[in-house]
């Protein structure tokens, strides 16, 4: 079944890691024949949830206007939503968590998720694989919560230089994983 894959991107390196590692699992997915929007959350501007629970009471998602405007239309059109980002501090970097954050907007607003699934690829410095484990743990979390299938975890790590994961074999297993997208 063709679906509607939106990646949201967390790098603010244009063209380094993370981008390549995003555009490799959608070529991978639109040869598998699924519609791909990738949305980069770091070229845009997303303020962080005040909390103010007036979500979806006026004509946008949030009542912060801001770049989220954007985005929530797409999450609307969503079937399933991959996480691309590096690994900031151990978790999601401070632009890509500020639009998870307004995910929130749905559970206020109550408003219907499309998305069933997701998938987090990361790319990281570090070289001991335990220093993922509470990023994939928190993603596991959120997609339990929102009752999304964790459609798989890609970790590339011991990457520095923007172009470094070209001497990864990451981007073929990224666009492997995209071509196995059902
Ligand atoms: C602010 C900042 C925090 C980082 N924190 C971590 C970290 O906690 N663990 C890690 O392994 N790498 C960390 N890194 C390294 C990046 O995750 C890594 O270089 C990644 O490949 C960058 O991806 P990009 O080329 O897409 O920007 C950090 C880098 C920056 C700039």
């Amino acid at each position: 079944m063709e679906k509607n894959i939106l990646i949201l991107t967390g790098s603010p390196r244009n063209g380094g890691n993370t981008d390549k590692l995003a555009n490799a699992f959608i070529t991978g997915a639109q040869q598998a024949g699924h519609m791909t929007v990738k949305f980069t959350t770091a070229d845009k501007h997303i303020k962080g949830c005040i909390d103010c629970q007036t979500c979806f009471s006026r004509d946008s998602a949030c009542s912060i206007p801001d770049d989220f405007a954007k985005l929530a239309p797409l999450l609307e059109q969503a079937d399933m939503v991959v996480f691309a980002t590096p690994m900031y501090w151990f978790t999601f970097p401070a632009q890509l968590k500020a639009a998870i954050d307004k995910f929130y907007s749905f559970l206020i607003g109550k408003r219907p998720w499309k998305v069933k699934e997701c998938a987090l690829l990361v790319c990281g410095g570090g070289t001991d694989l335990k220093t993922y484990d509470g990023f994939v743990k928190s993603y596991k979390t959120m997609a339990d919560f929102l009752n999304w299938k964790d459609s798989g975890v890609i970790i590339v790590p011991g990457l520095h230089d923007k172009d470094e994961i070209l001497k990864t074999d990451g981007l073929k297993r990224a666009e492997t994983f995209g071509k196995s997208i059902l």
